[in-house]
C-alpha cells in the first residue's frame, strides 16, 4: 500500500488542461479538506515564472473557470500556499537538472509526477528523472492520453516510461473513468442482483453508446487534424465504457480485478478490417452549419486547410465470448452533433409472443438508458398499460422509471480530475488504464485505419449540427435497429 504523496510536480502546469482542470479539481479537493496537509505541488513549464508568477496565474485560471459560488478566497490562499514552481525546457540537460534539484528539495515521502506535456516527451521525462535517482520506489507517474497515435508509438512511450517506473506506479488517466457517472455504472451492475441475470445475450438485442459532442476543434486543430475522432475519442473514452458495460464480475473493485476483466473484454472485440470496414464503420466530416441555433464554419474552414480527418465515426462492434456473442455494440462520437451528450441504451429483447392487439402496433421493447452527461440520469422503459376503459382492448404505452441523480443525491457536479488525483495522490490504481488495455485498444483500432486507408475510405460530409452523415442510419437500419435519438 502506497502512503499518500508528499509532493505532486505537474509537467505542462501552465497548459490549458492545467488551467480548465487541473488546478480547478485541486481546489476543489483543498476545499472539502481531501488534500494531505503537508502535500506539495510543483508546477513546471517553459514559462520563466517564479512562484509568485505562477500562484498569480493560478489564481487568474480559477477565476476564469470556477463558477464564482465554487471558490472562496481562504479556500484559495491555502492551495496558493503549496504551489511551487520551476521552469525547464525539456530538451535542455541543464534545466531537466534543476528541475530535479528542485524536487528532491521538495519531496518529503511519495511523489506524484503528472505529464500534461505532448506525449513524445513522457521517455525523455522519465528517463531525466530516474537518471537523478527521482524514480525508484515511492514515486508514481501519471500519463496524460494521447497515449501515441497508433500501436507502435504506444509501445515505444510504454517501453520508455516502462525503463524507469514499474506497471503498478504508471497511472494513464482517461478523464472518463474520473466521472460520477461512468463509477456507477459499475455500481449499477454489481450493486444490484437485479440486472445481472438479463445482462448477456439472451436478453440484450443491442447497445448503443454515444459521446456527442456541440464544440468543433476549439483551437486544438493541429493535434486533431492528426487524429481524428477514432483516435481522439474512440480509442480511449468510448472503448473504456464499452468494457465497463460488458465486464464480467470482478471479484473485488480493485486495481488488478477490475483490469483483469476489462482487457479480456478488449481482447475479445472482433477485429474490424479491411475486408469488414466499408460496411462496419461510417465515416465523415463536418462542414458549415448552426449548432443550437448558432451558425459555425466548417471544419476545413476552422482549419483553414484541406483535411481527410474524421470528426466523426460510427461503427458495429462484437465482442466474441459466451456472454454477448451476436450482440451488436454501436459506438458513435462527433464533434458538431446537435446536442452534448454521452449515454449508453441498452435495449432488452422483445417478448416472445404479445397477448396483446394493442391495435396491431408491436410493443416496443423495454430498454435501460444510462445518461453520462450533461445530466446524470437512469431511465428503465417499459410498456404500461393506458389508464382508461378502452373497449377495443388493452393498449399500452412505453413510460419510463427515471431516476435523476441530481435530484436525488442534489450534489455538486464534479470534475473528473478530483477523483483522479485523488486516486493518484493515495496510490488507487482502480480507475487507471493498464498498459496491455491501450495497447489492446490501439490494436483493434489501428485495424480499423489500415482498412480505411486500404479501402481509399474518406469521411463523408455532414452539416454541423446534425447527427453525421446519413449513411450512419445505414449502419443501424440494415440490421434492424434504429440509433437513439
Ligand atoms: C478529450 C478529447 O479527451 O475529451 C476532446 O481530446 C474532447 O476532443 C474531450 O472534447 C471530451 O471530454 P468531456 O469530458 O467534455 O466529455
Amino acid at each position: 500500500n502506497a502512503a499518500p504523496a508528499s509532493l505532486l510536480t505537474i509537467f505542462g502546469a501552465t497548459g490549458d488542461l492545467a488551467q480548465r482542470m487541473l488546478l480547478p479539481s485541486l481546489l476543489a479537493l483543498e476545499g472539502e479538506g481531501l488534500l494531505p496537509p503537508a502535500l506539495r505541488i510543483l508546477g513546471t513549464a517553459r514559462s520563466a515564472l517564479d512562484a509568485d508568477g505562477f500562484r498569480a496565474l493560478v489564481a487568474e485560471a480559477i477565476a476564469r473557470h470556477v463558477p464564482a459560488t465554487e471558490r472562496n478566497d481562504a479556500t484559495l490562499a491555502t492551495l496558493l500556499q503549496r504551489l511551487h514552481y520551476q521552469p525547464a525546457s525539456l530538451d535542455d540537460a541543464d534545466s531537466l537538472r534543476a528541475l530535479c534539484d528542485t524536487i528532491t528539495g521538495l519531496r518529503d515521502g511519495d511523489v506524484v509526477y503528472h505529464l500534461s506535456t505532448a506525449p513524445r516527451w513522457y521517455a525523455p521525462i522519465c528517463e531525466a528523472l530516474g537518471a537523478h535517482g527521482l524514480g525508484g520506489a515511492g514515486t508514481r507517474v501519471m500519463l496524460e492520453k494521447p497515449l501515441g497515435h497508433d500501436l507502435a508509438s504506444a509501445i515505444a512511450i510504454n517501453d520508455g516510461v516502462a525503463r524507469v517506473f514499474d506497471e503498478e506506479r504508471v497511472f494513464r488517466v482517461d478523464h472518463y473513468l474520473g466521472k460520477e457517472g461512468v463509477q456507477n455504472l459499475l455500481a449499477l451492475r454489481f450493486g444490484n442482483a437485479l440486472f445481472e441475470p438479463l445482462w448477456n445475450a439472451r436478453h440484450i438485442e443491442q447497445v448503443q453508446i454515444t459521446v456527442a459532442e456541440t464544440v468543433g476543434v476549439e483551437g486544438r486543430g493541429d493535434y486533431y487534424d492528426a487524429s481524428g475522432a477514432l483516435r481522439d475519442m474512440l480509442q480511449n473514452h468510448l472503448l473504456q465504457l464499452l468494457c465497463l458495460v460488458a465486464i464480467e464480475p470482478p471479484s473485488q473493485f480493485e486495481p488488478t480485478a477490475v483490469r483483469n476483466e476489462k482487457i479480456k473484454v478488449l481482447r475479445s472485440l472482433r477485429a474490424i478490417g479491411r475486408e469488414q470496414v466499408a460496411t462496419e464503420t461510417v465515416i465523415g466530416q463536418y462542414g458549415a452549419g448552426a449548432v443550437g441555433g448558432v451558425a459555425v464554419p466548417g471544419y476545413r474552414d476552422e482549419l483553414q486547410r484541406p483535411s481527410d480527418t474524421e470528426t466523426f465515426v460510427a461503427l458495429r462492434a462484437h465482442i466474441d465470448n459466451w456472454r454477448w456473442k451476436g450482440v451488436p455494440f454501436y459506438l458513435r462520437t462527433g464533434k458538431r452533433l446537435p446536442q452534448r451528450c454521452t449515454e449508453i441504451y441498452l435495449q432488452f429483447r422483445s417478448v416472445p409472443h404479445s397477448i396483446f392487439d394493442h391495435g396491431g402496433a408491436p410493443l416496443q421493447p423495454n430498454a435501460l438508458l444510462i445518461r453520462l452527461q450533461p445530466e446524470e440520469r437512469i431511465e428503465l422503459r417499459m410498456m404500461h398499460k393506458t389508464p382508461g376503459l378502452d373497449r377495443a382492448g388493452l393498449q399500452l404505452s412505453q413510460v419510463a422509471l427515471d431516476l435523476d441523480t441530481q435530484e436525488q443525491f442534489a450534489h455538486r457536479r464534479r470534475l473528473a480530475y478530483e477523483r483522479l488525483y485523488l486516486d493518484a495522490i493515495e496510490g488507487n490504481g482502480t480507475l487507471f488504464v493498464r498498459r496491455d488495455e491501450t495497447e489492446a485498444a490501439w490494436q483493434w483500432v489501428d485495424a480499423i485505419h489500415h482498412g480505411w486507408r486500404a479501402n481509399g475510405m474518406v469521411p463523408k460530409p455532414y452539416p454541423a449540427g446534425t447527427w453525421g452523415p446519413g449513411s450512419a442510419v445505414t449502419l443501424t437500419d440494415r440490421h434492424g435497429h434504429a440509433w437513439r435519438e
